[in-house]
């Protein structure tokens, strides 16, 4: 059967790590939030909430805040002596080449429930993220690196206290010349069932 367009990108996504240094303008940026937004949400507001990383002040700021979260939450500890230096560096080097990162937050629900639809709400916006964007040939990663769970880092990028960042992600056009290992996923028959066990269990049980 042939595929629709949508399935064809929503199968072909891929997260992409490798970065070019092409200029991503704010407008296509926009562009990309605004598609989005169009995710369901179950609140009396819209969820989503996005910090843009983008002028290179604000990459450096940024990065520095990354940099010292890193230390706060002693994450070099497991490096020995002699691999720290460059495994900072490369750390450093990497989130500096980025061109845009997006730091996208969900308020912290009061309720289980109201949480659970808030995280939901903004997972659905983000994949609609990464889905616009492949579509125009700009990867997306996902990154939900332990300094997103760091209350000083939160503050410090301009998080509000009452929200969570549910990612950050990382934006670049596509280099077109990289090749992608194919995705792949397990046969669907291996993690669906339904609920014919209960249904005999409890015929068995009516008979008793
Ligand atoms: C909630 C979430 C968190 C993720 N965090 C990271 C991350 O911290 N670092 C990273 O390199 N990739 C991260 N990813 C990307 C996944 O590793 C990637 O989606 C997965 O390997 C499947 O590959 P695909 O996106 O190309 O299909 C994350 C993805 C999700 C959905």
């Amino acid at each position: 059967m042939e595929k629709s367009t949508i399935e064809q990108i929503v199968r072909e996504r891929r997260t992409i790590r490798t970065l070019t240094n092409q200029t991503i303008s704010l407008e296509t940026i926009h562009d990309l939030l605004e598609s989005a937004s169009y995710a369901p949400y179950h609140s009396k507001d819209e969820p989503w909430e996005v910090i843009i990383v983008r002028e290179q002040q604000e990459r450096q700021v940024f990065v520095k805040e990354i940099m010292n979260s890193y230390d706060r939450l002693d994450t070099w500890a497991r490096y020995e002596q002699e691999h720290l230096e460059k495994a900072k560096k490369r750390t450093e080097d990497y989130f500096l080449d980025v061109p845009v990162t997006l730091i996208v937050t969900a308020p912290i629900g009061e309720s289980e429930k109201s949480n659970l639809e808030a995280i939901g709400a903004v997972s659905a916006f983000i994949q609609n993220v990464q889905l616009v964007a492949w579509a125009q040939k700009i990867g997306v990663t996902w990154r939900t690196i332990p300094v997103i769970f760091d209350e000083v880092f939160k503050q410090n990028s301009g998080v509000a206290a009452e929200r969570q960042i549910i990612g950050l992600l990382d934006i670049s056009f596509i280099d077109e010349n990289i090749t992608l290992p194919k995705s792949r996923r397990k046969p669907v028959t291996q993690w669906t069932k339904g609920l014919n066990e209960k249904v005999a269990e409890m015929s068995k049980e009516n008979k008793e």
